[in-house]
């Protein structure tokens, strides 16, 4: 009996051991590891737990937390949730101020966004917008357009921006017809991956890039876009700037990369 309470108790301390000094420091520096954990293993354990979607946990977060029309609550409310409760693939904070000071020295007029999730970034950037700023946000999943019409709701911005549900390849070529759009100043790519360079592609076959339009591209190191990257660096259309930081809620390297198009 004393030798198996022995047992159990090693048996418990390695594990704990491994835990603290492999795992976690693991999950918080490793790209793999980083995503696997956060995006996959813990996100279904809890959608099992809770019988809940991680979009419609936020959603209640903020409406726990946040101040109804107050922007900058509902951001602290869902950066606090992402810390403290379950990480989420939003921009972040520490990327978000950087996005913050790209759209307050661009001032846009037209502004897109490709991947809305749950209205996150949406409400980073329309709440620094100036008024009669014409905003699109595009996002294919119906279920985060539902959440996130309703954070940015919530956050009082919902006459600041509109969302609508669909692919970015089927209605980036749609702009100036569906939405009166001649040109867009500030871009924010923040869809899958490897949609970054079609859809860059896609704004200059469609004539939406001006002389001057700023493009602004999340997690270029994490997950990753490598070319998206090597496009932007190495073509005479474009002026390009990496900001380093780390994966939204984490210690991982990952950055944003400003790309002016000089045309
Ligand atoms: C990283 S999340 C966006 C996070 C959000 N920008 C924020 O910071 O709060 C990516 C989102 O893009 C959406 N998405 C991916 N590819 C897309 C596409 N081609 N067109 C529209 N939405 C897309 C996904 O469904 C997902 O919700």
């Amino acid at each position: 009996m004393e030798c198996c309470l022995l047992t159990v108790c090693a048996v418990s301390a390695a594990l704990l051991f491994v835990l603290f000094y492999w795992l976690v420091p693991a999950v918080q520096r490793n790209a793999m590891w980083a995503l696997l954990w956060h995006d996959f293993i813990t996100e279904r354990l809890h959608d099992t737990l809770t019988r809940s979607t991680r979009p419609q946990r936020m959603l209640k977060a903020v409406q726990k937390k946040a101040t109804k029309g107050d922007p900058e609550s509902v951001i602290s409310a869902i950066d606090y949730f992402c810390k403290h409760s379950e990480w989420a693939m939003n921009v972040g904070d520490e990327k978000g101020s950087i996005l913050d000071s790209v759209v307050t020295e661009v001032n846009p007029s037209t502004v897109l966004e490709l991947g809305t999730y749950c209205g996150y970034s949406t409400v980073r950037i329309a709440r620094l917008l100036s008024p009669g700023t014409k905003f699109i946000t595009l996002e294919f999943n119906p279920a985060n357009v539902t959440i996130a019409r309703q954070i940015i709701a919530y956050a009082g911005l919902q006459d600041k921006v509109t969302v609508v549900e669909g692919s970015s390849g089927d209605l980036i070529p749609q702009m100036k017809e569906r939405f009166g759009i001649t040109t867009f100043d500030f871009i924010f790519l923040d869809h899958w991956k490897d949609r970054y360079l079609p859809d860059i592609k896609l704004f200059e076959e469609c004539g939406l890039l001006r002389k001057g339009s700023v493009l602004l591209a999340d997690n270029v190191i994490c997950p990753g876009a490598p070319e998206y990257l090597e496009y932007v660096r190495n073509s005479p259309r474009y002026e390009s700037r990496y900001y380093p930081a780390h994966l939204e809620y984490t210690k991982v390297e990952d950055g944003l990369e400003k790309s002016v198009f000089l045309e």
